[in-house]
């Protein structure tokens, strides 16, 4: 799953993940904690940038990453992308100019689409772009069901022990809403950087 593995998905139209939409529990969160105006927002894993299009929209200033030059393509044609930094490369290594200048990472099925060899790299990643006090709302998609992934399931415990040390939780709950065959299957986290 580097970055052909993506990118010939999104070069084939195989791509079952994209719901056409932001995640409901997404839209949910941000009604609930208007306004996040001027936030520095970045979306590692944005796909074809439903969920950083609902940041925009919120008035946060976005920066989407995504390893797959089509996915980014794609999305900057659809409706209302101009206003989005969006980048290729990534969570694991992000750009040095990202380093420190977040103020709020989403999490949305990146972390279930990477390989779980790599979770630390992906925790790395997204402290290193976070500023100081800046946080990760994240869905984590806990089980989906699936033998073989991606996506891959995480257990909660191994969800502790990743982020521990390096970030405080703040909130976990189930998201408020979720794409119909996801109910109970996801976990809504805050954490914030320690
Ligand atoms: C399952 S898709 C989800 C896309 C989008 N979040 C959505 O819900 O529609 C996973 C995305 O993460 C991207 N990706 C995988 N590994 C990545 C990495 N290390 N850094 C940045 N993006 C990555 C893939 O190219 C793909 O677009």
């Amino acid at each position: 799953m580097d970055a052909s593995w993506w990118e010939n998905r999104y070069q084939t139209g195989d791509m079952p993940w994209d719901q056409g939409a932001a995640h409901p529990g997404l839209l949910a969160w941000l009604s609930a904690h208007a306004p996040v105006s001027g936030l520095r927002v970045l979306v590692p894993g944005c796909g074809l940038g439903h969920d950083a299009r609902a940041w925009a929209a919120a008035g946060a200033h976005v920066t989407a990453l995504d390893l797959a030059p089509t996915a980014l393509a794609t999305a900057q044609r659809l409706p209302d992308s101009d206003c989005i930094n969006w980048l290729q490369g990534s969570i694991f290594q992000p750009p040095s100019h990202l380093h420190g200048t977040v103020d709020l990472v989403f999490e949305h099925t990146c972390f279930c689409a990477i390989d779980p060899a790599h979770r630390a790299d992906y925790v790395r990643g997204v402290r290193a772009c976070l500023a100081p006090g800046g946080r990760l709302l994240a869905i984590f998609y806990l089980n989906p069901g699936r033998d073989q992934g991606p996506p891959f399931g995480v257990s909660r415990d191994e969800l502790n022990r990743l982020f521990r040390g390096k970030f405080t939780q703040i909130e976990v709950t189930a998201p408020a809403r979720t794409f119909p065959g996801r109910e109970d299957r996801e976990e809504l986290r805050l954490y914030a950087v320690t």
